[in-house]
């Protein structure tokens, strides 16, 4: 076992559940999971996933994010035992998943829901028939498929459309069908792969507001794959980020998202807000101070900090004069973080008492160039 694992282990038997300081095992483990495909045939190999340790907190929602072909759905694939892994372990609720027979993985499985980017709905059943089909897989009896069924059309507020057809449903209507069967079995884990990718943006808000309702009242872990950043910052408290088969950065996503980024992490932040600088800048900017240049600063406020007043002192108390050039303020997991684009009239030093300033009243900043 590797040092990197041992630290997470450590650390995953150690965290107490909120409240009751009692320890628990996360939801999900993966232990220096790699999964090749080709292995071991005369074709080349694919190197799908490498070297992943991952922890799914209970209770949580946990995004992963990454360009296509990075490993997602290999990895949503591991747990729930569609895939077994290479080498490494994939612990679902402290359970082995490689290294069950089929009865006991079945069991699993039924602990498991799942929902799709193309909703996989059976067009020949009706939006009841398809919710209640992994129940009547299960063998369960038509009586207790009712009072399943039913309420699960309320959660997802479509008892008016009982019995309609898939193709009598709007797109967010059939994800809401698929949402409610994957709830079917009464899971304690739900894995959605793209589940919003086909959806427009204010059908896909409603879904993650779905999700997130599921996620708090049923208290359902969700593991959520996307390549939208958007998902992630709306609904994930934890986020990993996936390039190339390996995990580059987890953690909370507010710390991941405001804090040191890698940078496939910060490419898939640049669709956030202020995190592109305006052209006329990008164009006039060099690496080097010159006499009578400006520095460009981005300032990054995370929380509640304020930036104004603070930039504002920086004239009264420092003398430094400032100007806004861009900035815009976003949401993450529920907390505000925003960031500016600044010039300052400042040399070396001035400008390291700025900073220091700031850095004394919570904001970051960063050196981005110089124009003059
Ligand atoms: N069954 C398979 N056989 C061979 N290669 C595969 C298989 N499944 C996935 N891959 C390869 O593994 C890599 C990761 O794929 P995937 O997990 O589907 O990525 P993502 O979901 O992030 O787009 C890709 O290079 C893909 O071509
Ligand atoms: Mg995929």
């Amino acid at each position: 076992m590797n040092m990197a694992v041992m630290h997470s282990r450590a650390q995953s038997q150690i965290e107490p559940q909120p409240g009751t300081g009692v320890p628990t095992t996360p939801m999900v483990e993966f232990q220096n999971v790699s999964k090749r495909f080709g292995a071991g045939g005369t074709g080349t190999e694919v190197v799908a996933l490498e070297a992943v340790n991952l922890i799914v907190p209970r209770g949580s929602v946990t995004g992963i994010i990454g360009r296509s072909g990075a490993g997602k759905s290999t990895l949503i694939r591991l747990v729930n035992g569609l895939e077994k892994p290479t080498s490494g372990h994939v612990l679902v609720d402290g359970t082995d998943v490689a290294v069950l027979d089929e009865k006991n993985l079945r069991s699993v499985r039924r602990s498991i829901g799942m929902i799709f980017q193309h909703f996989n709905l059976l067009s020949s059943r009706t939006a009841f028939d398809n919710i209640a089909l992994p129940l009547e897989i299960a063998g369960i009896d038509k009586q207790t498929i009712e009072k399943r069924v039913t309420p699960l059309l309320d959660l997802v507020g479509l008892s008016d459309k009982r019995n309609r057809y898939p193709s009598e449903l709007s797109g967010g209507q059939k994800q809401r069908i698929g949402i409610a069967r994957a709830l079917a079995t009464e899971p304690k884990l739900l894995l959605s792969d793209e589940a919003t990718s086909a959806l427009d943006p204010e059908t896909t808000r409603s879904i993650l507001a779905l999700l997130q309702k599921i996620n708090r009242e049923l208290g359902l872990t969700v593991l959520l794959i996307t390549h939208e950043m958007e998902v992630i910052k709306t609904i994930a408290h934890h986020v990993a980020v996936i390039d190339g088969g390996r995990i580059v950065e987890q953690g909370p996503t507010f710390d991941v998202f405001t804090g040191h980024k890698h940078e496939t992490t910060q490419a898939l932040l640049s669709g956030l807000a202020g995190m592109h600088l305006p052209e006329f800048l990008m164009s006039r900017m060099t690496d080097v101070a010159a006499p009578g240049s400006r520095v460009i600063l981005r300032v990054v406020f995370k929380g509640e900090n304020a930036t104004e007043p603070m930039l504002a002192r920086l004239g009264s108390d420092l003398g430094i004069e400032v100007n806004i050039m861009a900035g815009a303020v976003d949401e993450i997991a529920g907390r505000p973080f925003g960031m500016l684009v600044v010039s300052l009239l400042a040399d070396g030093d001035q400008l390291k008492r700025a900073r220091d300033f700031l850095a004394d009243h919570g904001l970051s900043s960063e050196v981005l160039g110089y124009v003059r």
